[in-house]
């Protein structure tokens, strides 16, 4: 590394926090969450996207720690492989899918799913833990199979799952309502949510507004289209990363 760069290492560690970089496609946990009908939730989206399936994603892979991050507004297919916790092992016959926008973030924790670090998963041994708004007026009340005769109860709570990231358009059963994809641009006080994000485009992800970044939540914006609409602050973090960047290659 250059001089450069050794210098600028605790700037770095200043405005970097440890966020989970994942792959498009690979495996992940389940779980549920009630979230009502009409809540804008921590990526700022519209009330409308809570007609459709949403799910919130664990910190770590979310990409802040308060208001929007770089997750918000993106779509997965999420496939139920099987229940984490069930004796004897439960395997469906049938694998159901859904595709999910993600509009909310599931809070980092010592235990429980959502507590994946760059140190370690969670118990299941996963690195994201998807958080599905469950039920939902548009996902079936018998989403999740069960096997209520063998087991005495229907719901597993915690499910291996495959994910694979799609565009929103035309995949999301939102894909036609241009409120509940965030595509508005008044949403009045409130974060963002990108109506259809493309992973490693900083002209359409949300910048990661989070206290470990040393970047304050900014509300005074109403859609991410603008990369940092911020202020002079946020533009010297950016000069500083790719200052360092530069630096190290
Ligand atoms: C979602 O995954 C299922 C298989 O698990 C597949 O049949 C379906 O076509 C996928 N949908 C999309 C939009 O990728
Ligand atoms: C869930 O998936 C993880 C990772 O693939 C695996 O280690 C674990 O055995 C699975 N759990 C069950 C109950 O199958
Ligand atoms: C998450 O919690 C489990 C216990 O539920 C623990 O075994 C695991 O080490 C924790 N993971 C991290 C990264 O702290
Ligand atoms: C990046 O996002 C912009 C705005 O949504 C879009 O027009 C452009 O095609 C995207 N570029 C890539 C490479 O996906």
């Amino acid at each position: 590394m250059q001089p450069l760069a050794w210098a600028l290492l605790p700037f770095l560690a200043l405005v970097s926090a440890q966020w989970i970089e994942y792959p498009d496609f690979g495996v992940a946990t389940l779980t549920h969450y009630t979230l009502p009908s009409g809540f804008v939730a921590a990526c700022g989206c519209t009330p409308a996207s809570t007609g459709f399936p949403t799910a919130a994603l664990s910190q770590m892979a979310y990409g802040s720690s308060t208001a929007y991050g770089p997750s918000c507004g993106r779509c997965f297919n999420i496939s139920l492989m099987n229940p984490v916790y069930a004796t004897p092992p439960f395997y469906p016959s049938v694998t159901k899918y859904i595709v999910v926008k993600v509009t909310d973030m599931c809070p980092l924790s010592k235990t429980g799913l959502c507590n994946a670090t760059t140190a370690g998963p969670n118990s299941a041994g996963a690195f994201l833990n998807f958080d599905l708004a469950y039920p939902s007026s548009s996902i079936p009340n018998d989403f999740f199979p069960s096997d209520e005769a063998l087991y005495g109860y229907t719901d597993f709570g915690v499910w291996n799952i495959t994910y694979d990231s799609v565009p929103c358009i035309p995949n999301w059963q939102g894909a036609n309502d241009a409120a509940a994809l965030g595509s508005v641009k008044a949403l009045g006080v409130g974060a963002c949510c990108p109506a259809d994000p493309t992973p490693g485009n900083v002209s359409n992800i949300c910048p990661s507004f989070s206290d470990q970044n040393g970047i304050p939540p900014d509300t005074s914006t109403n859609s991410c289209v603008t990369f940092y609409p911020g202020s002079y602050s946020t533009y010297l973090v950016l000069i500083i990363i790719g200052l360092v960047s530069l630096a190290i290659v």
